[in-house]
């Protein structure tokens, strides 16, 4: 162990399964439930699932098993545990903990507050008769272009700093006492909530229709390599892993554990959840082409369009209960939100109390502020802009870039071989040597084919059309920032103990 780099005394999960739940917690998001059925439709539907799962299974799986077999070894968060592996790369772990909380935290937590405001909306269904019309120029009030901010939006102010109080509330009491008795109670409910949810859009009339052109296998588009990149940008988003995240979760784990059984166990987890609401999402997109007799191709829309204009739609349609329906589908909607954007928080403190040994309480009181603060331009007037610019770049470049190095990392300089031998002398499912070699040389060279490739795109056609300035100033911007922090906060000393 590297001298100065000590460690207080670190928080334990109570019970194994508090552990996995939160670790579910995290991968499971808003992007299982709008993301991952909307990409499997525009990428050959049932021909989807082989890229997704050969994804899944080459570099998602193997992924978590480093991220978790090095945050049990080193006992640290991100910037502690590479840095125990060598000094000059603490940076790195700083950027991947800056970059998400100062990137991905500051939006995500702004549409988990949309969420949470259509939530109370479909108590009375509230969006009215042209969601559409409702969602972008009287809820969002959206500007024209990213640089003409407006005004803030006071109703989504109100709901984010409900999101940020419950972000503070759950990671202030701590890994055993917020994040463990949080999800104990977020993950049941949230699949109680799914199950509900997608047998209810399954008796549908039409949901067979939708789920038939979900799943529907058209082979020929897996000639196209963007289909295989959406695959495995997907892969790292949906399962939380390059973020730091899973390092910290698992540095709370016991000595005994089963790291190679538990990162199987995650991302199955998380996998199904994708598949088992892109069931439900499908089924209520067939009902509403039914319903209006229209092709499913003509209803269908991505992500935001989904989730606050297509669906608020689609329940106010419904024959009965469409108000029961429509809480139900917000609540899901926040809770995945909520019970990713803690790990996120977490990630972040556990990051400063290693390195400074500030108080916890001190920690995420500062930080829920500053987020929340940080978060207020995506409360304008052009923050759907904003969070669209920031999103992309940020998992496009951070994400796949932070992913790139972390395996030059521990596959050539720490050494795959050491890591797995720690990982087998502690688990009784043995990790063998392909493993050293997916680390050191199939996961780098995919993430590295996924960076050229969205490069070249980026350089050729501006992102959706945005002015180049934009995308430059926002975009590009924020990447180096996060990362000229990322190299500030690694060169200041490591506190040590008296
Ligand atoms: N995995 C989450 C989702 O699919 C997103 C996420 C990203 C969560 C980064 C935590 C950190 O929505």
């Amino acid at each position: 162990m590297k001298k100065g780099i000590t460690v207080s005394h670190r928080p334990q999960w109570k019970t194994h399964i508090g552990f996995l739940l939160a670790a579910i917690g995290s991968a499971i998001g808003l992007g299982n439930i709008w993301r991952f059925p909307y990409l499997c439709y525009k990428n050959g539907g049932g021909a989807f699932l082989i890229p997704y799962f050969l994804a899944l299974v080459v570099v998602g799986i193997p992924f978590m098993i480093i991220e978790i077999g090095l945050g049990h070894k080193m006992r640290g968060s991100a910037p502690a545990s590479y840095a125990r592996v060598s000094t000059r790369w603490e940076w790195l772990g700083w950027w991947q903990v800056i970059f998400v909380m100062f990137g991905i935290q500051l939006y995500y937590t702004v549409v988990i507050a949309w969420c949470f405001y259509y939530f109370l909306l479909s108590f009375g269904l509230s969006w009215g008769a042209d969601p559409n019309n409702f969602f972008f120029n009287d809820f969002l009030m959206i500007s024209k272009a990213p640089f003409e901010l407006g005004n803030i939006r006071s109703p989504i102010l109100i709901s984010l700093a409900i999101v940020w109080f419950l972000n503070w509330l759950i990671v202030f009491r701590g890994v055993e006492k917020g994040l463990e008795r949080a999800n104990k109670i977020f993950m049941p409910l949230l699949f109680l909530l799914i199950l509900v949810l997608v047998g209810w859009s399954i008796s549908l009339p039409g949901s067979s229709e939708g789920i038939g052109v979900y799943l529907k296998p058209d082979f020929e588009k897996l000639k196209d390599i963007r289909v295989w990149i959406d695959a495995v940008s997907q892969i790292f988003f949906t399962l939380s892993i390059a973020f730091g995240i899973l390092i910290t979760y698992a540095s709370y784990l016991p000595k005994k554990s089963q790291i190679v059984k538990d990162s199987v166990t995650i991302s199955v987890a998380n996998c199904s959840f994708s598949l088992i609401a892109g069931l439900g999402v499908f089924s209520v997109l067939g009902y509403m082409a039914h319903k209006l007799s229209l092709p499913i191709d003509k209803v269908v829309s991505k992500s935001i369009g989904l989730a606050f204009v297509v669906f608020p739609k689609a329940i106010g349609m419904l024959p009965a209960f469409s108000q029961l329906f429509g809480v139900l589908f917000f609540s899901c909607l926040v809770i995945a939100g909520l019970s990713s954007s803690v790990s996120i928080l977490e990630a972040f403190t556990s990051s400063i109390i290693d390195k400074f040994h500030y108080s916890r309480k001190t920690v995420v009181s500062v930080l829920a502020v500053a987020g929340f603060f940080g978060s207020t331009i995506f409360t304008t007037q052009g923050g759907l802009f904003w969070l669209d610019i920031v999103d992309h770049f940020l998992t496009q470049y951070g994400l796949v870039l932070g992913g790139i190095l972390e395996c030059i990392l521990i596959g050539w300089i720490y050494k795959a071989y050491v890591l797995r031998e720690h990982i087998n002398s502690v688990c009784q499912l043995r990790l063998l040597s392909w493993w050293d070699y997916a680390v050191k040389v199939v996961i780098p060279v995919t993430l590295a084919v996924v960076l050229v490739n969205g490069f070249v795109k980026e350089i050729t056609t501006p992102y959706e059309g945005y002015p180049w300035l934009a995308l430059i100033l926002i975009g590009r911007d924020w990447v180096i920032f996060t990362l000229f922090f990322a190299i500030i906060v690694a060169a200041r000393p490591w506190k040590e103990y008296q």
